[in-house]
């Protein structure tokens, strides 16, 4: 969208819109000032910061009469508020926000054409862009490309947006069976809500008595995640799976500082994680310690037990992902999880991977004090998939292109405390942690997607969704099994929800690399699944037996 807004506009029409903004910032500026109310930042651009007092009011009284009018104020304190205008403001609506200005003051109205007269007082027109900010305003040429500058009209948009589109492989070709961060299945009944303007047009700092839809669907899809994962208490406020685990482990930390255990700073953290458990383990201020694999990709629980007692009087944490990035079920996850416990350990469990559990099994019932489950993942019913492969849904929120996600995290009664909060409106638990996400409940107008999707399918659906995961990839998996080297089994030979398939004997035998089988299935209009999986950075060459 952000893309398609600039070459619709062009470096010409976005100048534009700056004027306009910023001479409409200006006209209610000079109008207010004129009531008596102070502006008291004198460089702006599309917000100015009013003292209320000095017009012999306060900021409540403000806000009183703005709400009235439908319009909300940011609240700065008690006599200074913030108003910010954009490319969706016209006359009648700086009319509006004056006019709550003159009620307050006055208690008189203006006409709607009274802000003219402020306007040619001050010779402004819509695209003036000099004072105050004409110190700071660009001077050098910008978005000089091509495309910026041709399709200036609706009809070229849409052949530019088709022309592009026509050289997509998407999902109305076809499955893509891609990595755990690309969509498969993304239905449009739970797509349709983001475009009401009962989910889309609410700001994130709307005043809580104002979005009690909102607020009814956040506590729903929270309690239905705390059940479906296995969990007393859910937030939805990080925005990825990497920010889930960013708040677990400070939610991990809170929690061993109010038992006096504040110095417990070490990880441990097995070879087949995601990257991200050991980068947010590092963000948190924690000692990554990495434990082995077995040569089947399972956890080493010698190597665990080993390091867990070693560490025992710093031992933190330990994060592991269930099913695994091998696409196993680990045998011992429930011993490992002890282990940890044992040794004054909180146990995170990744829940990445979830789809291959809901309705069947959950992450806290394998053992896990928190967890985070991607919303923005995909549901695999029509078929299993492949990593050299993938992994799994969870709750039907696209993520093509990097955003935007939901990682909630669930936690056990006792880590239910620490949950976030957010510095301007408050959420979380009663000694939480700080903000993780700009927003006190993320990214919440897609939560609408995940909300409908848990409730079109109901349990029944869930569960059908986990074994049609699990069912489609083991089907891949016994029939390439004669053929390819499927990496990782467990011991009765199944895969989880995903499959690895080793391709590096065929470049030993012909030459033929990831890439060539990737471009064959291509030939058969088939999307590639991931490749280039790098198993060698997980398990190092001497902890791995290829023939076992
Ligand atoms: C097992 C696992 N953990 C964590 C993550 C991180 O999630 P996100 O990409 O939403 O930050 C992923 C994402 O692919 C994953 O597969």
């Amino acid at each position: 969208m952000a893309a398609m807004y600039a070459v619709y506009h062009g470096p010409e029409g976005l100048r534009k819109i700056a004027g306009k903004v910023h001479g409409l910032t200006r006209i209610l500026g000079k109008a207010v000032e004129s009531l008596g109310f102070t502006v008291t930042n004198k460089a702006f651009f599309d917000t100015l910061t009013i003292d209320v007092s000095s017009a012999g009011v306060t900021a409540a009284d403000v806000h009183s009469a703005a709400v009235k009018s439908g319009i909300n104020f940011r609240p700065v304190n008690d006599k200074t508020i913030g108003i910010t205008l954009d490319e969706s403001v016209g006359p009648l609506d700086l009319t509006d926000i004056f006019n709550v200005f003159n009620r307050v003051k006055s208690k008189s109205e203006v006409e709607p054409d009274a802000l003219e007269s402020v306007a040619s007082d001050m010779s402004l027109n819509a695209s003036s862009t000099t004072e105050p900010i004409a110190n700071l305003a660009r001077s050098t040429p910008f978005m000089k490309q091509a495309v910026f500058n041709r399709h200036h009209s609706e009809s070229d948009l849409l052949r530019y947006m088709m022309h592009l589109q026509e050289k997509d492989y998407s999902l109305v070709h076809g499955m893509i069976p891609l990595g755990s961060c690309t969509m498969k299945l993304n239905s449009t009944s739970s797509m349709v809500p983001l475009s009401w303007k009962e989910f889309g047009g609410v700001h994130p700092f709307a005043p809580v008595d104002q979005a009690k839809g909102y607020a009814t669907m956040i506590k729903e899809l929270e309690d239905d995640l705390s059940l479906v994962t296995g969990y007393d208490a859910t937030s939805i406020q990080p925005n990825s799976g990497a920010s889930g685990e960013y708040a677990g482990l400070k939610v991990i930390q809170a929690f061993h500082e109010s038992n006096q255990q504040g110095h417990r700073d070490v990880c441990l953290i097995p070879l087949s994680a995601h990257g991200t458990n050991p980068a947010s383990a590092a963000m948190v201020g924690y000692k990554v310690v990495p434990v082995k694999a077995l040569a089947d990709g399972s956890l080493d629980l010698v190597d665990l037990k080993e390091k867990a007692v070693k560490h025992k009087d710093n031992l933190a944490s330990f994060m592991v992902t269930y099913p695994s990035t091998f696409g196993v079920f680990e045998d011992g996850i429930e011993e490992a999880c002890q282990i940890v416990h044992d040794n004054g350990g909180q146990v995170y469990v990744d829940g990445a991977n979830a789809n291959s559990l809901i309705g069947l099994s959950s992450l806290g019932r394998v053992g896990g004090d928190v967890s985070h489950t991607n919303l923005h993942k995909v549901s695999p019913l029509f078929l299993g998939m492949l990593r050299t492969a993938t992994d799994g849904q969870t709750f039907s929120i696209p993520h093509g292109g990097g955003g935007p996600g939901i990682g909630p995290i669930g936690v056990k009664s006792h880590l239910a405390p620490y949950l976030p909060t957010h510095p301007l409106i408050p959420t979380g638990g009663s000694s939480p942690v700080s903000a993780v996400s700009g927003a006190p409940w993320g990214s919440a107008s897609i939560a609408s997607i995940s909300w409908a999707y848990i409730k079109m399918l109901g349990g029944e659906g869930l569960t059908q969704v986990s074994k049609m995961a699990l069912l489609n990839a083991n089907y891949i998996a016994e029939r390439l099994k004669p053929y390819y080297n499927i990496r990782f089994t467990n011991k009765n030979g199944r895969v989880a929800h995903e499959l690895l398939i080793d391709l590096a004997e065929f470049e030993k035998s012909a030459g033929l690399k990831v890439s060539d089988f990737s471009k064959r299935l291509q030939d058969y209009s088939f999307h590639p699944p991931t490749a280039q999986w790098p198993i060698s950075t997980y398990v190092p060459p001497d902890q791995f037996d290829r023939q076992s």
